[in-house]
C-alpha cells in the first residue's frame, strides 16, 4: 500500500547500492536479492528472459553492442513489507562518473568483494567516494564456496587498507572451497545450507542450536568458533552508532552463486541500512520528510532509445509525496516544470509511476532543461548540494573535423559539459582546443556520439598519455609548466589542474619540493 505519510512511507524504504571491482558478483547478487525478494521465481531466468523486467547483464551486453553505453538506473522490489530501491553502479567497460554520482542518490552501499582477491582497485575507488558522504556500508565476502583466503585476513585488510572496521556478524563455517554455511554471530546459531541446482531456488537453510552444530559440524565448527572468540576478544562486534557514520561495517560471508549467505545480507539491507532521512539543503538545513515533494537530479541518461532522441533525468526524491502530473519548481531557473512523464526505468524498460516517497528515484523523460544537481519542489523552495565532479584519469583533447561546424561544436560541448557527461579543461594560456577529461572511457565515447548526433558535429578525441590530475596554484603551476610532459589546465569552477603522466612523476616533484601546492582531488570537489 502506497498511501501512507512521506514519512512513515520513508520509514519503509531503504535505497542502496552495490559497489564492486568488476567479476566479484554484483549482477549475480542483485539477481539473488530479486530471488529472495521473490520479484523473479527462479535466478538465471533474469538473464535469459527478454521483455521482463531485465537484469543488468542484458541491458550492458545491448549497450556495449551498440559501443555506447550510459546506463544506471534502480531496480525497485518490496521484501518483508519494505520497499527496496537498489541503485545500478554501472561497472566493466562502461565505468563513469555515473558511477560515483549514482552513490549521491544511495542512503547506504553493500561492497562486495570476491574472497580469493579482497580489495580490488575499482571497490577502492568507489568506497573513497562513499567515505567522503559518510555513507554506511555492508561489506559481503563473496565466492566463499571456491578457495580463496582466509576471511580472518581479510578482516584485517579492511582495517589496513581503507581504515573500515569490519565488524561480522555472520561467520563462515568451513574453509573457502567447503563452505557448510553460517554462524549468526548475534545469536551464536548455526545456518546450514544446501545447494540448489545451479542456485536457481533459495538455499536450503537449517538452523542449528551451537551443541548440535559441534557434533555434527566437528573440527570446522571447532575452527569457526575459535575464529569468532578472537573478534569477541578484539571487540569487533555490530556497533550501530559508527556504522552509520561510515567507520565501521558489518561484514557477512557468503556465495551470491549458490545463495549461501543472501537472506542473511538482505535482511541486514532491511534491518541495519538507514531508512531516508530528512536531507540538508546547501546550507546545512534540513528538509522535513514531511514538507512538500522535493528532489535532485543525479544522473541524466541520453539516447537510451535508439528509436527516438531520448533524454531521463534521475530524480531522487527527498521529501513528501511526488504524483505524476503534479507541477513542481525548477529551482535552477525558478520555472515551473511537468511531471507528466515520470517513468520508472531498468535498463530500457519503462513504466510510468504514478506515485513515489523519499527514498525512490524517478525517471524525468525528455526533461532536457535538467541538469545534474538540480532541484525540483513544491511549496518551500530548497536547493540540494551540488553533485561533485570526481578527480578524472582519462584525458584527450577534442577537436572538432568540420570547422564551419564550430557552432555547433562549441554549443555540444557547453551542453555536455553542463550536463556532466564529461569535463572539460582549458588552456589558460590560449591554447583553444579544449581537453576532456572524464574517469572512466565510456564517457568519451558518449560525448562524440552525442555531438555528432544531437549537435550535427563530428569530432576528433586524441587520447593524452596523462593520467592523474592534483590541484595546483598560479605559483606551482608556474614552476610546472617547464617540464614539457606536465599539462597545467582550468576547470570549469576556475581551479587549476595539473596533469601527470605517472604517479612517480608526481611523487619525485613531491619530494623534491615539498611546498609546492599539488592536492588530491578528492573524490569530491564542487565546482561553483
Ligand atoms: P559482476 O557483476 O560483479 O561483474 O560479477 P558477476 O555477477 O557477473 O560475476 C562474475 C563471475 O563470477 C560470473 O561467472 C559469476 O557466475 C561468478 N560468481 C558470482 N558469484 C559467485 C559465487 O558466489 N561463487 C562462484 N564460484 N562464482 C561466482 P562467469 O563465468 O564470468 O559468468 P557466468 O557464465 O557464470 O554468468
Amino acid at each position: 500500500m502506497l498511501n501512507g505519510t512521506p514519512s512513515s512511507e520513508a520509514t519503509r524504504r531503504r535505497t542502496f547500492a552495490i559497489i564492486s571491482h568488476p567479476d566479484a558478483g554484483k549482477t549475480t547478487l542483485t539477481e539473488k536479492f530479486l530471488l529472495y525478494a521473490g520479484a523473479v521465481s527462479e535466478a538465471g531466468a533474469v538473464k535469459a528472459r527478454a521483455g521482463r523486467r531485465s537484469a543488468t547483464s542484458d541491458w550492458m551486453a545491448m549497450e556495449q553492442e551498440r559501443g555506447i553505453s550510459i546506463t544506471s538506473t534502480v531496480l525497485q522490489f518490496t521484501y518483508r513489507d519494505h520497499v527496496v530501491n537498489l541503485l545500478d553502479t554501472p561497472g566493466h567497460r562502461d565505468f563513469s562518473e555515473d558511477t560515483y554520482r549514482v552513490l549521491a542518490a544511495a542512503d547506504a552501499a553493500v561492497m562486495v568483494l570476491d574472497v580469493a582477491r579482497g580489495i580490488e582497485t575499482q571497490t577502492r575507488k568507489l568506497f573513497e567516494v562513499c567515505r567522503a558522504r559518510q555513507l554506511p556500508i555492508l561489506t559481503f565476502i563473496n565466492k566463499y564456496d571456491r578457495p580463496g583466503r582466509d576471511p580472518l585476513e581479510l578482516v584485517d585488510e579492511l582495517e589496513q587498507q581503507i581504515q573500515l572496521r569490519a565488524t561480522p556478524v555472520t561467520w563462515p563455517v568451513g574453509i573457502p572451497g567447503d563452505f557448510r554455511g553460517v554462524i549468526d554471530r548475534r545469536t551464536g546459531h548455526f545456518a546450514r545450507f544446501t545447494r540448489t541446482a545451479r542456485g536457481a531456488m533459495a538455499a536450503g537453510e537449517e538452523i542449528l542450536e551451537a551443541d548440535v552444530a559441534a557434533k555434527e559440524e566437528g573440527a570446522a565448527w571447532a575452527q569457526a568458533v575459535d575464529e569468532t572468540s578472537l573478534l569477541d576478544e578484539v571487540g569487533a562486534d555490530l556497533d550501530t552508532e559508527s556504522f552509520r557514520e561510515g567507520e565501521s561495517s558489518p561484514l557477512f560471508v557468503g556465495s551470491a552463486l549458490t545463495n549461501f549467505g543472501v537472506r542473511h545480507l538482505l535482511d541486514a539491507v532491511v534491518d541495519l541500512a538507514p531508512s531516508p532521512t530528512p536531507r540538508e539543503d546547501r546550507d546545512g538545513t534540513s528538509r522535513p520528510l514531511d514538507s512538500g515533494f522535493s528532489g535532485f537530479v543525479f544522473k541524466i541518461q541520453a539516447n537510451m532509445n535508439p528509436g527516438h532522441r531520448d533524454h531521463v533525468a534521475f530524480l531522487r526524491v527527498c521529501s513528501g509525496r511526488f504524483e505524476r502530473g503534479m507541477t513542481a519548481v525548477h529551482g535552477r531557473t525558478g520555472k515551473p516544470f511537468n511531471t507528466k512523464y515520470a517513468a520508472s526505468v531498468f535498463g530500457a524498460e519503462r513504466d510510468t509511476i504514478d506515485l513515489a516517497f523519499p527514498g525512490d528515484v524517478i525517471g524525468l523523460v525528455n526533461a532536457s532543461e535538467l541538469h545534474i544537481g538540480d532541484s525540483l519542489y513544491v511549496d518551500e523552495p530548497v536547493a540540494y548540494p551540488e553533485i561533485p565532479t570526481f578527480a578524472p584519469e582519462l584525458f584527450a583533447a577534442a577537436r572538432g573535423i568540420d570547422t564551419g561546424r564550430y557552432k555547433q561544436f562549441r554549443r555540444g560541448l557547453d551542453q555536455l559539459e553542463q550536463e556532466g557527461v564529461v569535463q572539460v579543461l582549458r588552456d589558460p594560456n590560449g591554447d583553444p582546443t579544449p581537453i576532456l577529461a572524464a574517469v572512466g572511457a565510456m564517457q568519451f565515447e558518449v560525448f562524440v556520439h552525442r555531438l555528432k548526433n544531437e549537435f550535427g558535429a563530428e569530432v576528433e578525441l586524441l587520447r593524452m598519455p596523462h593520467t592523474l590530475a592534483r590541484r595546483t596554484d598560479e605559483a606551482t603551476a608556474r614552476e610546472l609548466v617547464k617540464n614539457s610532459r606536465i599539462r597545467v589546465l582550468r576547470r570549469r569552477d576556475a581551479e587549476l589542474l595539473a596533469l601527470f603522466e605517472t604517479e612517480w612523476t608526481l611523487q619525485r616533484l613531491e619530494q623534491d619540493h615539498p611546498d609546492w601546492c599539488l592536492e588530491p582531488i578528492l573524490v569530491g570537489t564542487t565546482p561553483t
